[in-house]
């Protein structure tokens, strides 16, 4: 049932308040003090994290290394599941392996969570399926509580998985004692309100069609974002090839320099992944060697970014101000709205691209 919508994937964007809200009720204890996670999950002695994903789940894992290393301290091993267990990686007893899937079917992964058990001290699973594989063979599963996806690209687990890791470095931060009462309880304070800022980028991201519409008419489109909106520009890429036929690469800004801006013409959109952080004037630096190639910059940045962005962009989407933490999470909603724009206007299956399977159990 597409509720109205005209694809599966267009209903999935739309429900992520939903979602979210629900997913944060369910991790919600009595009182602010702390996400209330499931007994077993612990990261007082927690040497390492170890993140293994695929795909989107493992852009997420991405995103949530950063926030292992800034809220926790924790170090973290980030890797994908078909290269991970192939390379017989340095495990040790007090390393938390987490790894994420929406499907908890998915053969690199579940291989890679078979690889590490009984060499680490704890298997955490980050799974939509709570009856699946990978939510049977680990400690520990964490439902993300998307409700089933059926369009072959993921969008709301996307979000849902982010949510998730972010209460779990919460509650890391807390094990570990780097973070304190009053951190964790703004942190709190800020995930409650995902669910609207969420609703607010939807709004927003309407005005993405026209924008869309160009992307559509491009033969190649760049990514790129800094820190924790790197992963974010891997997962605009990723969304946009999938299902629109694009071709898309994903870039952190930093890199530029270094290859990709010798794509760069006046026939390359790029799409810059930008809130007003700590990041943002040195991503601005990167858009300013985009516009002197005469690349078609479409920046995605609140009022303020936008602003001091300045003229000589060729579109600016002007998203909600949102906290730090927030930022990956609300992001998603317009890489996704870009793809999913850009791939009606091409006209292609949407809800099932081509050569693509929604659970990939074959390695
Ligand atoms: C992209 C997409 C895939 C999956 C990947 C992992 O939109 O859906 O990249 O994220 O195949 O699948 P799960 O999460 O089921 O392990």
């Amino acid at each position: 049932d597409k509720a109205g919508h005209r694809h599966f994937m267009a209903k999935e964007i739309a429900e992520q308040p939903s979602v979210l809200r629900g997913a944060l009720e369910f991790y919600s204890g009595p009182g602010d003090e702390a996400p209330c996670l499931p007994e077993g999950v612990d990261f007082a002695a927690a040497g390492r994290v170890v993140l293994v994903a695929c795909g989107t789940a493992y852009y997420a894992a991405q995103v949530a290394k950063y926030w292992f290393e800034q809220i926790a301290g924790i170090a973290v091993e980030c890797d994908i599941a078909s290269e991970f267990r192939y390379r017989n990686p340095v495990l040790g007893p007090r390393d938390v392996a987490i790894f994420i899937s929406q499907s908890g079917e998915t053969a690199d992964t579940l291989a890679a969570l078979r690889h590490v058990q009984g060499r680490v001290g704890q298997v955490l699973s980050v799974v939509n399926v709570p009856t699946s594989t990978i939510a049977r063979e680990s400690d520990v599963a964490l439902p993300i509580h998307a409700g089933p996806e059926i369009g072959v690209a993921s969008t709301k687990a996307f979000t849902a998985q982010l949510l998730v890791l972010a209460l779990l470095a919460l509650r890391a931060g807390r094990d570990t004692g780097r973070l304190d009462a009053d951190t964790l309880a703004a942190h709190l304070r800020d995930l409650a309100a995902l669910p609207g800022f969420m609703a607010q980028a939807l709004d927003r991201g309407e005005a993405l069609r026209d924008i869309a519409a160009e992307l559509g008419e491009a033969r190649d489109v760049l990514f790129l974002g800094r820190g924790p909106m790197y992963p974010l520009a891997l997962e605009g890429a990723l969304k946009l090839k999938e299902i629109s036929y694009i071709h898309a690469e994903g870039h952190a800004s930093g890199e530029l320099k270094h290859g990709p801006i010798a794509l760069i013409d006046q026939h390359v959109p790029v799409v810059v992944m930008a809130p007003r952080d700590a990041l943002f004037d040195k991503t601005m630096s990167n858009v300013a060697e985009v516009m002197a190639r005469q690349g078609q910059v479409i920046l995605l940045s609140d009022r303020a970014g936008l602003a001091e962005a300045g003229p000589g962009i060729a579109h600016g989407l002007a998203m909600p101000a949102v906290p730090d933490l927030l930022a990956p999470i609300v992001y998603a909603v317009p890489a996704q709205l870009l793809a999913y724009h850009a791939a009606v206007y091409r006209g292609t299956d949407v809800d099932q691209p081509r050569n693509l399977a929604k659970s990939v159990t074959v390695e």
